[in-house]
């Protein structure tokens, strides 16, 4: 770490102090301790921020309560399609109703949706009940940002347009304690024309591998199993640090670490996924036997449109190469319908990818136009009804291919990491195989957190039902 990442750390280290001291004295004239709530909207890195937020807010002396009608609530928004935004106004018209009745309440909302400008002005307009907006380059400055309010009449706003730091070692709390995510870089510079991602999340930045290792190291000496590493576009990992080192050479030092015993990735661009990559991962122990390879459509004309710089048959190739390397390899991806100029035979020849990769799972979202981006000025944008009724077609294409992958596994007896008690059945709990599927079993809470063998009875088109072997 850098000297003036380390002196900022140590700025907001005593942010907090001042600002726990405050929360204590407000919380002494209530008779009762100040409750927090943190709802995330959008990806894993979200979710990843929304840990750190809740560690800062535990250390100022915030109690963490399920529900919205609490004194601190932050929305943690996400703005990669306009249904996420329309939910977060939602919620915001809820907020307004709770902080009538507990006017000290303080609302907060950070993340992707607040790095637009036009959101931002729309929020100082219409809801200006909202006491703090702030980016996704400075969660970080939480303590600071409550501290500031805490001394003003006025709605706090500070949105950087570019990372000035990477501030990491500020407190956090995990949902699992025995997995984790792990920022490796921030940022992309790939400009998919659809997608709003690199104008709010900024230019790639890449953290260097000794700070990440030396995370993990404590993440496991804390009985973490299980590593995610987390990155919009990991495999270009490493090309602009001081020091370049590539995503597999980070992965083969992430494996060394002892205690460790499984490691995940997201996402992969497929235009930069290295033989070498391949490589490692076909001889790891650790690594796990799944790759998140968003295609995005089938059709080479559209994805050039996208500006995603493979072709149909280069995917396609690539599969073929990963499949041959790695045979018990599980896939997944992300497809977009009803992108500007689609036709029906650029929609088939997405569900022809979908056939011959045979995914294992697909995230399938339905085009949604990003004032900014280049797709939104794009003409013929496509017909809701007709983009639906793609949409539907898809759904039932990845259905059957998903079923046939997890129905050729039933028999098998695999390692699983169980997670937590199952959300359909409390007699069950929930377990990952590698692959990232789940199997349901019969089993006692002190299961969680451990690797079991467990025996895939019966397949259910996404999931298993097992028993421990
Ligand atoms: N419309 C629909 N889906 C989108 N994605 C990104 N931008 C858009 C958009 N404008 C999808 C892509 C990406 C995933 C995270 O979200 O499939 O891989
Ligand atoms: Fe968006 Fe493309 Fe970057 Fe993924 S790789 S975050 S889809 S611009």
């Amino acid at each position: 770490m850098i000297e003036r990442e380390q002196a900022e750390a140590n700025r907001q280290m005593q942010m907090i102090e001042t600002c726990r001291e405050r929360i204590r004295q407000k919380s002494k004239k209530m008779g009762r301790p100040l409750t927090y709530h943190i709802s995330t909207f959008g990806c894993q890195m979200n979710f990843k921020d929304s840990e750190k937020l809740a560690g800062i807010l535990e250390r100022l002396g915030y109690l963490a309560v399920e529900t919205e009608e609490a004194d601190f609530v932050l929305l943690n928004t996400c703005t990669v399609r306009e249904n996420a935004n329309q939910k977060v106004y939602g919620h915001l018209g809820q907020l307004k109703s709770y902080k009538k009745k507990n006017p000290d309440m303080m609302i907060a909302l950070c993340g992707c949706m607040m790095q637009e400008q036009q959101v931002v002005t729309r929020i100082k307009e219409r809801y200006r009940f909202v006491d703090i907006i702030f980016g996704t380059h400075n969660i970080y400055k939480l303590a600071e940002l409550i501290n500031n309010r805490l001394s003003s009449d006025a709605m706090i706003i500070d949105i950087w347009n570019d990372a000035k730091e990477i501030v990491e070692d500020l407190p956090t709390v995990r949902k699992f304690s025995f997995k984790a995510g792990v920022n490796i870089m921030f940022g992309c510079n790939n400009f998919c024309s659809y997608c709003i991602v690199p104008y709010v999340r900024g230019r790639e930045r890449s953290r260097e591998p000794e700070d990440i290792i030396k995370e993990i190291q404590q993440l496991v000496s804390e009985g973490v199993v299980e590593v995610m590493l987390l990155g919009q576009n990991v495999n270009s990992y490493g090309k602009n640090l001081e020091h370049p080192v590539s995503f597999a050479q980070l992965l083969q030092k992430v494996e060394e670490i002892p205690g460790l015993k499984r490691i995940r990735f997201m996402t992969s661009h497929p235009k930069d996924l290295s033989e070498e990559l391949i490589q490692v991962m076909k001889h790891s122990d650790k690594i796990c036997r799944h790759l998140h390879l968003p295609i995005q459509s089938g059709s080479t004309r559209l994805l050039d449109k996208m500006n995603r710089r493979y072709t149909k048959e280069q995917y396609l190739m690539l599969v073929e190469r990963l499949r041959t390397a790695i045979p018990d390899l599980s896939l997944t991806t992300d497809i977009i319908v009803g992108f500007p100029g689609e036709t029906e035979e650029d929609f088939l020849e997405t569900i022809d990818v979908v056939k011959k990769a045979e995914y294992d799972s697909a995230y399938t979202f339905l085009y949604s136009k990003r004032t900014g981006t280049p797709a939104a000025v794009m003409e013929d944008q496509i017909p809701e009804a007709v983009a639906k009724e793609r949409f539907l077609r898809l759904l039932s294409v990845v259905a059957e291919t998903s079923a046939k992958r997890t129905a050729a596994l039933v028999g098998q007896t695999v390692e699983v990491l169980v997670e937590e008690r199952s959300e359909q059945d409390a007699s069950m709990v929930t377990g990952r195989l590698s692959n990232n599927l789940l199997v349901h079993f019969i089993g006692e809470d002190t299961l969680i957190g451990s690797l079991q063998n467990v025996h895939l009875d019966e397949s259910r088109g996404f999931y298993f039902l097992g028993s421990l072997a």
